[in-house]
């Protein structure tokens, strides 16, 4: 494996290859036969290049071509194969075919990203990790698009893009990257309360992970189960690594980046290769609807977590990743997660993040992929039979051909095509509307320290250290002193000491608390 290519490469500095032998003859895409790669067609040996020289417009076109948009977050990542078997029969509470039979494998395809890179940034960026595994499950493909983190910045997808300009390269200077600190992220995420449970996370060890083989991942939002019956058990999925966790320290992170911005990418390449397989424990909380009803927080609720001292997590079944891809842009590019991809017994519930983003990721993909049959991409592609009446578009490989192209048909079943089939459909858990359309954040959603205090006060002594040191780093880069001072007040809400340790770092007067209400515009102006 360790062979770059199958074939040797020829000997001495000569540049032509010539075909002959095994060897075969380099064609264009067309087909045709080309004499001469290394020279343009030129009228004389030194005059003008000829514009009917097909075959260096061919070849020129489509290098000029060989970039896609990258995504337009979580750029950075990358991908290898493997499966999800099963190790304990969710049958009691969900009908997904996947969670049935215990022993039975299912392929899956994973990715591991940072957030807000660019394609070619480093990997050890203080950065949330993307965590995409998608499922080939005998009833169609189920994507669990999770991260490493359990919670998330917002309640609600209409923040997300504000959320991802404030985190982006600012668009004047196009700096920085992920690394360090900035005012407009800092200034975002100070008038945004509801972030600060994934700020201490992000502030601690977790977002500067060793390798992807030693991060956990998490769905993040509560899912339904649904049974044949149609009844309904709320879950959260948690993705365990058998390594256990571990994070490297930010002076380590720093040095690596600069020695090796290809750590965590070698890192996964390299065990894989070795037949030393990453593997992950998928677990689940299960709850009911009184349990949600009693919960101190919304379960709705993105930036919350379900303790699992209340709901302790039940290991259902291990993913191993055994086999790398054969070509990067084909299968780690290319793939095409998306949070609405489910299955039949698995289903959303109304967390107003999940709903927006089960628009984006499609949206999204159109734009990045240039087609609506980016279905068509092996990765993407459904390993379980599949039948439609989509056609045409961009890149169509598929056509219903023989067969009738829409329905209801009254062609026999030779040539009258898929049919539905009732007993076997998705059917979307039957759940009452909740009262008027209103443009609102429930009250339900209102605590936004809680939990982002138990966080802090559950790490040990060093990890509390690294929070604080973190926190002193990054604001350090902010430049305006009210956005500092508005993050301190913050972290007041949080913890006394930490904020007094961070305020000291900075060389600021501790601020008073942050007031839970929505500051005004004259409490923003600049001082
Ligand atoms: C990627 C949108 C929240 C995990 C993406 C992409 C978009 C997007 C547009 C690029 C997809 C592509 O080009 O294929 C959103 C929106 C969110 C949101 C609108 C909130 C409203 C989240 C959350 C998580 C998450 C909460 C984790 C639970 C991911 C991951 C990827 C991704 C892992 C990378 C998938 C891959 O590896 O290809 N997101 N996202 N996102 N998102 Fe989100």
């Amino acid at each position: 494996m360790s062979d770059r290519f199958a074939e040797p490469q020829g000997e001495g500095g000569e540049t032509r290859q010539i075909a002959g032998g095994e060897v075969a003859v380099l064609t264009t895409a067309q087909g045709v036969p080309v004499s001469d790669d290394q020279n343009s067609l030129k009228q004389g040996a030194r005059g003008p290049s000829l514009l009917e020289d097909f075959h260096f417009r061919e070849k020129m076109f489509h290098f000029d071509h060989e970039r896609i948009p990258e995504r337009v977050v979580h750029a950075r990542g990358y991908g290898a194969h493997g499966y999800f078997e099963l190790t304990d029969s969710l049958a009691d509470v969900t009908r997904a075919d996947i969670f049935q039979r215990v022993g039975e494998r299912t392929e899956a395809f994973v990715r591991f990203s940072t957030v807000a890179g660019s394609k070619g940034s480093a990997d050890l960026a203080r950065d949330v990790r993307g965590f995409a595994v998608k499922l080939y499950t005998k009833e169609g493909n189920w994507d669990l698009v999770g991260n490493n983190i359990p919670v998330f910045f917002i309640q609600d997808a209409m923040k997300f893009p504000d959320l991802i300009h404030a985190a982006k390269p600012e668009p004047d200077r196009a700096f920085p990257q992920a690394q360090t600190a900035h005012d407009n992220f800092w200034d975002f995420i100070s008038l945004s309360p509801e972030s600060m449970h994934m700020v201490m996370w992000i502030m601690s060890d977790r977002t500067i992970p060793r390798s992807f083989r030693f991060m956990e991942g998490f769905g993040v939002h509560t899912f339904r189960l649904v049974d044949a019956d149609g009844k309904s058990t709320f879950v959260k999925f948690h993705w365990k690594p058998k390594l256990g966790l571990q994070s490297v320290a930010w002076n380590e992170a720093v040095k690596i980046n600069g020695a090796d911005p290809d750590f965590h990418r070698r890192d996964l390449w390299a065990a894989i290769e070795a037949g030393d397989f990453p593997e992950w424990e998928l677990g689940v909380q299960l709850f009911d609807q009184d349990f949600a009803d009693s919960f101190a927080f919304d379960v709705l609720d993105a930036t919350k977590l379900i303790p699992e001292e209340a709901v302790p997590i039940r290991i259902v079944g291990r993913l191993v990743l055994d086999r790398l891809v054969d070509n990067f842009f084909a299968e780690t590019e290319q793939v095409a997660f998306c949070t609405q991809n489910i299955v039949p017994g698995i289903d959303f519930t109304n967390d107003p993040l999940l709903q927006g983003r089960n628009f984006s990721y499609l949206d999204t993909q159109l734009k990045r992929l240039g087609s609506p049959n980016f279905t068509h991409l092996p990765i993407n592609a459904p390993r379980c039979p599949f039948a439609h009446f989509q056609q045409d578009g961009h890149m169509a490989m598929r056509n219903p051909v023989g067969r009738a192209n829409y329905e209801p048909n009254s062609w026999g079943p030779a040539q009258g095509g898929p049919r539905e089939d009732p007993k076997r459909d998705f059917r979307s858990f039957q759940e009452a509307p909740d009262g008027d359309k209103l443009r609102i954040r429930p009250e339900s959603f209102a605590d936004h320290y809680s939990q982002a205090r138990q966080f802090y006060v559950s790490q040990t002594p060093i990890e509390q250290k690294h929070i604080g040191d973190a926190l002193v780093f990054e604001l350090s880069k902010v430049e305006r002193p009210d956005i500092r001072s508005r993050m301190v007040s913050h972290v007041r809400n949080i913890d006394g000491d930490l904020a007094a340790t961070v305020a000291d770092g900075l060389g600021l007067e501790l601020p008073e608390p942050a007031q839970a209400a929505r500051p005004t515009i004259e409490d923003l102006a600049p001082s």
